[in-house]
């Protein structure tokens, strides 16, 4: 549904250079919620405002629903009536949700109506039902000042939902609001995704926001995609930074020469009773340093952080046999214990 490659973006003022976006390839497919994180500076906003084309990049192609957007000519507040026709069928939302003070709820959802010169009746009778479906009829007559972060977030969407999208962009749209308001944001995110078969694009620097309503996830550092992949993907990838800060189990090593490995246990393989096998097969003392069991994109997943004495050569082969048994196993680095994303919460 979005693809983007070798997309590049470079900023210039005062003679100087930076490179915001460095060659990312991303792919978003329909119907799913795709997160995209990363710490401050990573290139995020750039990314999304590249991808409709609020930004001309530097180099590269940005494809949206079939249709190549870097073809079509202007940017920004200057797009030519193709890239803006194409720019109505892409909702955006934004963390100040940028709604006009001077102008009531209903008159806010209107505005992107009156700009594609839709009629007042059909604008009204747009509004109130995009209103309803965010759970917000009563306020049509309300102004944003009098409105809590949540609710103004709701008319952002309406707002973002009037021109029919297929595609939603979210920068940032809970980092402005309190956990428990960020939770009903997401539910009706997801909740449009489901019912409207939106695609939803989000850029967010919490791993709560990913883990509670991403099917897809990428990493970005510096510009460039690090990390990507469905949730399942990213759990089951050795050595993931994302599946570690997605998924994090602690736990401090207790002594010198043991081996410390996280289990992560999902499927059919959470049921079986593998570390007492591990441990009667073997003969040896397993500890169990840290465990959590989760909802990651939907499915239960488990993890537990185990130590076995002995340093890592002498654990090949019980190491080998939780391979066998089907479980994912990682092998935790002594100067590794945290993940970098988990230390730095993330920002
Ligand atoms: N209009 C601009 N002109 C010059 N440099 C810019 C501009 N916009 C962004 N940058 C630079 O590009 C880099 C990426 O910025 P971007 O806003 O995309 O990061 P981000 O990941 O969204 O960060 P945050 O989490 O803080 O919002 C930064 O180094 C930033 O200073
Ligand atoms: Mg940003």
């Amino acid at each position: 549904m979005i693809t983007t490659s070798g997309l590049t973006k470079v900023y210039r003022s005062r003679g100087r250079e930076v490179t915001a976006l460095d060659g990312v390839d991303l792919h978003v497919r329909e119907g799913e919620v795709y997160g995209v994180i990363g710490r401050s500076g990573a290139g995020k906003s750039s990314l999304i405002r590249c991808v409709n084309l609020l930004e001309r990049p530097t180099a590269g192609t940005v494809t949206v629903a079939g249709q190549d957007l870097t073809a079509l000519a202007g940017h920004g507040p200057r797009a030519g009536r193709e890239l803006r026709r194409a720019r109505s069928r892409i909702g955006m939302v934004f963390q100040h949700f940028n709604l006009l003070s001077t102008r009531t709820v209903q008159d806010n959802v209107e505005l992107p109506l009156e700009i594609l010169g839709t009629s007042g009746g059909e604008r009204s009778r747009k509004a109130l039902e995009l209103l309803d479906l965010v759970g917000l009829s009563d306020k049509a007559k309300a102004y944003p000042a009098q409105l809590s972060g949540g609710q103004k977030q709701r008319v952002g969407i309406a707002r973002a939902l009037a021109g029919d999208p297929k595609v939603l962009l979210c920068d940032e749209a809970t980092s402005a609001l309190d956990p428990e308001t960020t939770r009903s944001i997401l539910q009706l995110l997801r909740d449009l995704n489901r019912q409207l078969g939106l695609t939803v694009l989000l850029i967010t620097h919490e791993m709560d926001v990913v883990k509670s309503i991403c099917d897809s996830a990428a990493l970005m550092e510096n510009g460039r995609i690090v990390e990507s992949g469905t949730v399942s993907e990213l759990l089951a990838t050795p050595g993931s930074e994302l599946a570690a800060a997605l998924f994090p189990v602690g736990g401090d090593v207790s002594g010198d020469d043991r081996t410390v490995i996280d289990v992560t246990f999902h499927g059919d393989a959470a049921a079986r009773p593998v570390i007492s096998q591990l441990s009667r097969t073997y003969n040896i003392d397993i500890s169990i340093l840290g465990a959590a069991m989760d909802t990651v994109g939907g499915r239960q997943v488990g993890r537990m952080r185990i130590e076995l004495p002995g340093g890592y050569e002498e654990n090949v082969v019980p190491v080998g046999f939780l391979r066998e048994q089907g479980l994912q196993i990682d092998v935790v680095e002594r100067a590794d214990h945290e993940s970098v994303l988990v230390k730095d919460g993330a920002k």
